[in-house]
């Protein structure tokens, strides 16, 4: 089973540039086009939160249409950037709850999938209260043996980009705790920092993904500035290996030289996935 994970995309409606720099539409149409070619083929696309910018119902109606060229899967969660109103409404083909937090599990594929909801609609910070975590809990029992990936927006560890920090995720020492409880937590897959980290969790382990367009500064401590970076953008494929566990690759977006023989040098003409 593989999984590929985008993240951030930040989307604002035509003509609009995010933090008046960044156009996000076309980053997110070459990851789509990078995700569509990929192969093997991802069984599913987990999209991380931050899905649009500004909390607007046109943003998500562009990113709807962007993500109608995806010819795979996929599954959306908030994060502090979304609004549930909106993504209830462009989004009512996902199997999210009818009201309340965005919380699901998706159950057809060899590791069972549980995104959670961390939005506190109206702040940066991220939240997993005692609702959601309740809810977790009760998921969790429910199939105690399962290889299990949850997915969320905020991580629950610190990063030490202490500017980044200081919209943490509250309830992650509950958090922790049911994921050491629960050994068959395989990952934590999150968003938010626009970058590749990884922490463990009590006995598990948690991950955050580039963003598709713009990065956060790796500056760490109060020495950091918080701003951001046009570095190469990037996307994870989370690849499932029985008997052994999962094991994630960080690629970068964008036309690279290569790849070539390590034989002669020679170009290599990469297979094409039938789409
Ligand atoms: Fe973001
Ligand atoms: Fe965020």
């Amino acid at each position: 089973m593989l999984i590929a994970q985008i993240t951030d995309l930040h989307i604002r409606e035509e003509g609009v540039l995010c933090y008046r720099r960044v156009d996000t539409a076309p980053f997110l149409m070459r990851a789509v086009d990078t995700l569509n070619q990929i192969l093997p083929r991802p069984d599913i696309v987990l999209l991380t939160g931050d899905l649009i910018d500004a909390f607007k119902i046109e943003e998500y109606r562009r990113l709807r249409g962007l993500l109608d060229r995806l010819r795979l899967p996929y599954a959306l969660i908030p994060g502090n950037h979304d609004a549930r109103a909106g993504m209830r409404a462009v989004f009512g083909d996902q199997p999210f709850p009818k009201t309340g937090f965005i919380q699901y599990t998706i159950e057809h594929l060899p590791l069972r999938l549980i995104g959670l909801d961390t939005l506190v609609e109206g702040e940066h910070r991220g939240q997993l209260c005692a609702q959601r975590l309740d809810w977790l809990e009760a998921r969790l029992a429910e199939q105690p043996e399962r290889p299990t990936v949850i997915f969320m927006h905020h991580p629950p560890f610190t990063t030490g980009i202490t500017p980044m920090d200081k919209y943490n995720l509250e309830g992650r020492e509950r958090l922790a705790e049911l994921v050491t409880r629960h050994a068959n937590v395989e990952r934590i897959l999150c968003g938010h920092l626009h970058r590749s980290i990884q922490c463990r969790i009590g006995r598990s382990f948690a991950t955050t993904c580039p963003a598709t367009a713009h990065q956060v500064a790796l500056g760490l401590g109060e020495a950091g500035v918080w701003g951001f970076t046009m570095e190469p953008p990037g996307y994870q494929l989370h690849y499932w290996i029985e008997g052994q566990g999962l094991v994630t690759h960080t690629g970068n977006f964008g036309d690279y030289a290569g790849p070539y023989s390590f034989r002669d040098g020679s170009p290599i003409e990469l297979p094409r996935a039938a789409v």
